[in-house]
């Protein structure tokens, strides 16, 4: 598709910053396309089928797309080496404006810095580890993604490629529990879980109503109460019932829906890192806000034999002492 310089270049020098406003004219409100129209710019049936991303991008919890304003260059070059660069995310860091088609909306993205080459994206993740994994400029509260995802750690979502559990049972269709065909889906990407809340809305992570701009909703605190939509983000793809009727671990139920009225239930972030663990199996990662060592000093999970559904951790939970305790 060729679409006219002047659609998105103006003025007489065609000089053009990277910042939103020229995508949103099309890719905005159906008002904002209407216009497009009337100037020639835009084919009038495209106001139907184009989607807002402008009322993404304006959730509480999105890309700061609207916020960031100057920090974009055009000839930058990620990740990010300098450590005091502005964070910043434009619609033309994650899309090549005179290349964008509708099987590759990242092809044609500069790419990504590898030493003193560039080398192109081919994958969502490695579009997210742009500013996500090694980047001079990480805020003190992310995480290098990389980190939690790669295919080393001891468990991992299997974003970077399969993971390495063989049997996964509470795992729902069309995601195979046990891999026998290679057909078999086992297989997950970023925006499986990071989207629009909207199931009609326009796939990326532009924007959400939920917290972490997750497609579903996701509780993270210590006792609140179990139900399908606390843990909804989890549920889609892990069967509820399955997590609830403790087959896999004999005492989920217990820790996720409570012990007693004075006990309640807690987080399955509690427990588990929704990207991975660089220490334990099955994404184990203990949450230190809830979770404490022992007096001597020890918090860990050891599994016993492989995928047996025996374990023991050593920890202090709620003022209760597992020095270790044995499932
Ligand atoms: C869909 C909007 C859009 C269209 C259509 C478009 N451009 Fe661009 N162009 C941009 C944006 C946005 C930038 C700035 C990119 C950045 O800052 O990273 C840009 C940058 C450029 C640059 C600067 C060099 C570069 O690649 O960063 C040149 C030259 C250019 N465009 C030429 C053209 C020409 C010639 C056409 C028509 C054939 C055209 N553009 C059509 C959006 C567009
Ligand atoms: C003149 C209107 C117009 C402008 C301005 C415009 N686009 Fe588009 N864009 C379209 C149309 C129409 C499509 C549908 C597919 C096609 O015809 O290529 C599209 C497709 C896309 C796609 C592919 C996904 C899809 O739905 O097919 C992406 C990504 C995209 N545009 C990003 C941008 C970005 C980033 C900018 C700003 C730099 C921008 N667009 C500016 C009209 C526009
Ligand atoms: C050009 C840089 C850039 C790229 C590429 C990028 N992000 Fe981000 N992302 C940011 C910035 C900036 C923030 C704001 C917080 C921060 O500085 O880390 C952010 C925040 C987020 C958040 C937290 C939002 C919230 O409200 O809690 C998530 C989740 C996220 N990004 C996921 C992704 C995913 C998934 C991809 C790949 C599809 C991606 N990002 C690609 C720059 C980027
Ligand atoms: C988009 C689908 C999807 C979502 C959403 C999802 N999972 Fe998973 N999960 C998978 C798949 C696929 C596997 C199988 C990985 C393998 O084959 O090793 C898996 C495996 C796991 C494992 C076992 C990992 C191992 O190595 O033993 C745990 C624990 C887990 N998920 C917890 C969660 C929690 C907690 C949530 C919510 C925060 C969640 N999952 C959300 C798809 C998903
Ligand atoms: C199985 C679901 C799932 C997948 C897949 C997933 N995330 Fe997340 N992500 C979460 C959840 C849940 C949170 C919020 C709670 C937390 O921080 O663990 C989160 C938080 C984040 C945050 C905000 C916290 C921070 O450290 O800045 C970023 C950024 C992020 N994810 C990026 C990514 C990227 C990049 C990928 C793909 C490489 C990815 N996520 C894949 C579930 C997922
Ligand atoms: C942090 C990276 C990021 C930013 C910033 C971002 N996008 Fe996207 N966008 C994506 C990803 C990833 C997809 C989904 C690609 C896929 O799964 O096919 C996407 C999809 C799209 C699509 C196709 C949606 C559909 O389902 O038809 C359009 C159009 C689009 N983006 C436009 C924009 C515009 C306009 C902006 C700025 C207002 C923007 N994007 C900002 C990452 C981003
Ligand atoms: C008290 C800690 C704890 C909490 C809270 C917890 N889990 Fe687990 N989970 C475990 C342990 C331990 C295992 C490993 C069991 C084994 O030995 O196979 C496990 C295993 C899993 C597995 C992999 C096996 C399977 O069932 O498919 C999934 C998926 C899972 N948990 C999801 C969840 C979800 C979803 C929640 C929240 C609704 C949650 N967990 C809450 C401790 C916890």
């Amino acid at each position: 598709m060729s679409k006219s310089c002047r659609a998105c270049h103006r003025g007489m020098t065609m000089v053009i910053s990277g910042e939103e406003g020229v995508c949103l004219d099309c890719h905005g409100t159906a008002e904002r396309r209407d216009i497009m129209v009337k100037r020639g710019y835009l084919k009038q049936r495209a106001v139907g089928y184009l989607a807002d991303i402008d009322a993404e991008v304006r959730k509480p919890y999105a890309h700061p797309v609207r916020l960031v304003r100057g920090a974009h260059r055009s000839n930058e070059l990620l990740p990010e080496e300098e450590v005091n660069a502005p964070r910043h995310a434009e619609c033309v860091d994650c899309h090549e404006s005179h290349s964008t088609d509708v099987e590759t909306p990242f092809g044609g993205i500069k790419g990504k810095r590898v030493g003193n080459l560039v080398s192109q994206i081919e994958q969502e993740f490695e579009l997210c580890y742009l500013c996500h994994s090694f980047s001079a400029n990480l805020p003190a509260f992310s995480t290098d993604k990389h980190n939690e995802f790669k295919m080393t750690n001891p468990s991992f979502h299997p974003v970077e490629g399969e993971g390495k559990r063989e049997f996964v049972v509470s795992l729902l269709q069309p995601y195979a529990a046990r891999k026998n065909k290679p057909a078999d889906i086992s297989t997950i990407s970023c925006s499986d879980c990071h989207g629009s809340d909207a199931p009609d809305a326009p796939g990326g992570p532009h924007g959400s109503i939920y917290r972490g701009l997750l497609k579903r909703n996701y509780e993270t605190e210590d006792g609140y109460p179990e139900s399908a939509f606390a843990y909804a983000l989890c549920y889609t793809c892990h069967d509820r019932g399955s997590i609830l009727s403790n087959e896999s671990f004999s005492l989920h139920q217990q820790h996720i829906q409570g012990f007693s009225p004075d006990q309640p239930g807690t987080s399955c972030y509690t427990c588990h890192d929704a990207h991975g663990s660089t220490m334990n199996p099955y994404l184990l990662t203990f949450n230190q806000a809830v979770v404490e060592p022992t007096k001597e000093g020890k918090l860990e999970y050891k599994a016993e034999g492989v995928a047996a559904f025996h374990g023991s951790c050593t920890l202090v939970c709620h003022g209760v002492e597992h020095n270790p305790k044995t499932y």
